[in-house]
């Protein structure tokens, strides 16, 4: 029996946020959601969440997003209240896991980048070696702030020391605690009530049980940067560089071309078809698909979107929208929620396209909003045009057929429908539907006064 607990009680007090530290968000994800997906390979029978600082904040941000339905979370919420320290927390699973018996895997909640292969060679090496206590450890060049780590060559632990609490002697120890443990939980839980605050935080420590433990082993990650801890924003933002460093490089391995890596930013729901070209200053965020062959940017962001085949985006943004193969975006378009362009569309400069789906072949090239409509195929909208959705209260459609063209700075009043192969002249304010085939002009006649004079002051 395999059970995973979560340290997720603190506040963060270094983050100086109004958020608890491990909600976050680091390429997308809260910190918290790192560390559960990190080990939910392994399958655990059970996965306790201790919270103590906005308890409910992070309670709910996780049955939102576990499973989707609320109700049945997958996940049990223990309560530290107050925090008195890493070990105090711990002992908050003495009445959940009474009958308990099998391994704790415990997980500090701040600790976001583990591999889940790393987890599972820890749980590995514990189960096999019989010790009471396998935990992770990392050599640092700099290992300022983390527990030191006192072991010896055959990886046999005596204790752990707090930064605070080294002596000098101590402090250049360079074996540091990652905050990840296995336990024998029967053995754990007979030391736990065993824990005093006689340190520099006055906090029960968990740390402090492994000197209790024997035999208590631990294993060295072979890349440091697994182990970062997350205490501050600089913390922070060098947990977000590793994770991005680690998207881009998969997607430069299956095939994609970023012409300026450093400079785009990725979230694991980023997914890329081969022979992308990626231009400098691009950002996907969300759940972003894009097809085989597209060229992104430079300078797009691409948020919960699917892009298809051979599309070319520059400098726009595209949020929540469906784009099919052969379109061309930009520069400076913005696809709002609900923007669905079907194959070859083109659209151009300073074009809002908002829950509105566009045929196939259609053009939307300069200057125009299109809102609450819905176009045929090989409409080429004018420069201009703009869908008046909106009456001030509620929200109308508009329908283009199929080969209709409208004239620069047409206004297209909904509710409204305009048949196929329409032609709108230049300058028109249309309110009524117009059929199939019609020229439609909704403008003052032009009035010429010849040889006006103009009035004498
Ligand atoms: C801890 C370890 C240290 C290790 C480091 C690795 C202890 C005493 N020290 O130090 O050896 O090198 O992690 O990152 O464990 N938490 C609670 N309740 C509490 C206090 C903390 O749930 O009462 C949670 C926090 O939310 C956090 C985690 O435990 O997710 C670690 O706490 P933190 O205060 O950051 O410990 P460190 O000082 O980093
Ligand atoms: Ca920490």
């Amino acid at each position: 029996m395999l059970a995973v607990a979560v340290l997720a009680a603190g506040k963060g007090t270094r983050m100086k946020s109004d958020l608890p530290k491990v909600l976050q968000p680091l390429a997308g994800a809260t910190l918290v959601e790192r560390v559960l997906a990190s080990c939910s390979g392994l399958q655990p029978n059970r996965q306790l969440l201790i919270v103590g600082h906005q308890a409910e904040r992070v309670e709910q941000s996780l049955t939102g997003t576990a499973t989707g339905t609320g109700g049945d979370s997958p996940y049990e919420f223990v309560l530290q209240q107050p925090q008195n320290g890493t070990g105090h927390a711990v002992q908050q699973l003495l009445e959940p896991l009474a009958d308990f018996d099998g391994e704790l895997l415990v997980l500090n909640g701040d600790v976001p980048l583990l591999r889940e292969q790393t987890i599972a060679a820890l749980l590995e090496q514990h189960r096999s070696s019989g010790a009471a206590v396998t935990l992770l450890t990392a050599r640092l060049a700099d290992p300022t702030g983390y527990g030191r780590v006192v072991a010896d060559a055959n990886g046999a632990v005596s204790a752990i020391v707090e930064h605070r609490d080294c002596d000098a002697e101590q402090r250049r120890i360079n074996l540091i605690n990652a905050g990840i443990y296995c336990f024998n939980w029967r053995q754990l839980a007979a030391v736990l009530p065993q824990l005093s605050t006689d340190n520099d935080q006055g906090e029960l420590y968990l740390t402090d049980t492994v000197a209790m433990l024997r035999p208590a082993m631990h294993l060295e990650v072979a890349d440091a940067d697994e182990i970062n801890g997350i205490n501050d924003r600089l913390q922070l933002a060098q947990c977000e560089s590793v994770i991005q460093e680690r998207l881009r490089q998969h997607w430069m391995r299956e095939g994609v071309t970023f012409v300026d890596p450093a400079s785009c930013t990725l979230s694991d729901g980023t997914r890329f078809g081969r022979d992308v070209v990626v231009e400098p200053q691009c950002h996907f965020r969300g759940e972003a698909q894009i097809g085989h062959g597209c060229r992104i940017g430079p300078g797009s962001l691409i948020e919960n979107a699917r892009i298809g085949d051979r599309v070319e985006i520059v400098y726009s943004v595209v949020r929540e929208a469906v784009v099919a193969s052969d379109c061309a975006i930009g520069p400076f378009a913005q696809l709002r929620p609900g923007a669905e362009l079907a194959q070859g569309c083109r659209v151009g400069n300073f074009v809002e396209i908002k829950k509105s789906r566009i045929g196939a072949s259609s053009k939307v090239n300069h200057l125009s909003y299109i809102g609450d409509a819905e176009l045929g195929e090989n409409v080429n909208v004018g420069a201009g045009t703009i869908t008046a959705n909106y009456d001030g209260v509620n929200k109308h459609r508009t329908v283009i057929g199929a080969g209709s063209k409208t004239g620069a700075n047409s206004v297209l009043v909904a509710p409204i429908q305009l048949g196929a192969n329409v032609t709108v002249g230049a300058g028109s304010t249309l309110t009524k539907d117009v059929p199939a085939g019609a020229l439609a002009l909704g403008r003052a006649k032009q009035l010429i006064k010849e040889n006006w004079q103009a009035p004498q002051g």
